[in-house]
């Protein structure tokens, strides 16, 4: 039995498999309709999501299983003080796959460890969220034709944004990948990502505090929201918030083939004069995490 807790649980040749599934279900969702019939999927989400819950939800309804779970910790037995691992156990005798949020860093993995069946972090707080990452590498493939060879500008909360993370790790298996991190100082992406998964494997990386200066060089642009909820006070969020707002303008001198990428939400890093742009990608990114969880589903249930 396998849980994905976080990207790199996957070899590369997996996560390319699991892009060429993706893509036959969208040329063929017929095919699929019945591929998980008899199956429950649990989501069980400690924290918000809208695109992350109901497109697990949605990818096993397509599939033909069913869902049940939770979107808040407060409508859980979690508010009268039930733990994570009690929690899952319990879940676990209902339902054969379950997709976790929780806003503690590790909860996922705790969960894994204590369940009957696979447990797929749908996002563990300023940590990891290694299904977005999938929707992000099957977006970058169908954008661009190509993993490799890549220059990835990653930019606004590289801190505390989870997204970041786990496509760092990801991407970081390619070939030809260089990063280019945009920041406010106090945002900048955690050491223990940037030494493991940049500075160890020699990969090229520069860090700024200017969009403009490096747009030219972009093939793809990650925008990123800044996380509210993980800031300790108001101040400090109020003021970095609107640290980069991505324009029409802004845009002039970009590549021409150019993907821009963003996990969403999007709150102001986006303006949305952007979105008519054909190479504003994000809501192509959002419905192609659908489709990839179908893959990942059916992956981990052993499904073919
Ligand atoms: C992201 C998340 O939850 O980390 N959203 C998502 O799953 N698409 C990004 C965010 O909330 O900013």
């Amino acid at each position: 039995m396998r849980s994905l807790i976080d990207i790199l649980d996957l070899t590369t040749e997996e996560i390319d498999a699991l892009i060429e599934k993706a893509k036959d279900i969208m040329l063929r969702p017929d095919a699929y309709r019945e591929k998980c019939r008899y199956k429950k999927l649990a989501t069980l989400f400690f924290e918000p999501s809208t695109r992350t819950r109901l497109s697990f939800e949605a990818a096993m309804l397509e599939l033909g299983g069913s869902v049940l779970g939770f979107s808040e910790a407060a409508s859980s037995s979690s508010a009268k003080g039930e733990s994570v691992s009690d929690t899952v156990k319990i879940v676990s005798g209902y339902a054969d796959i379950i997709a976790m949020r929780h806003f503690k860093e590790g909860a996922p993995l705790v969960a894994s460890m204590k369940s009957d069946v696979p447990v797929i972090n749908a996002g563990d707080g300023g940590h990891n969220h290694p299904t977005q990452t999938l929707a992000d590498l099957l977006t970058i493939k169908r954008e661009k034709g190509s993993l490799n060879d890549l220059t990835i500008g990653l930019c606004g909360d590289l801190k505390f944004g989870r997204t970041v993370h786990s496509l760092i790790a990801a991407m970081s298996r390619y070939k030809g990948i260089k990063f280019t991190l945009i920041s406010p100082d106090e945002l900048k992406l955690p050491s223990y990502v940037k030494n493991t998964y940049i500075t160890l494997k020699n990969i090229p990386c520069t860090e700024t505090n200017s969009l403009e200066e490096v747009m030219s060089n972009l093939d793809i642009l990650y925008m990123t929201r800044v996380q509210k909820e993980r800031f300790f006070n108001e101040e400090d969020y109020l003021r970095l918030k609107d640290s980069y707002i991505l324009t029409p303008d802004k845009l002039k001198n970009a590549k021409k083939e150019l993907s821009i990428l963003h996990p969403l939400p999007r709150v102001n890093e986006i303006s949305t004069e952007v979105d008519s742009d054909p190479r504003a990608s994000y809501f192509r990114q959002a419905k192609n995490g659908k489709y990839i969880r179908m893959a990942l589903i059916m992956m981990l249930l052993g499904v073919e």
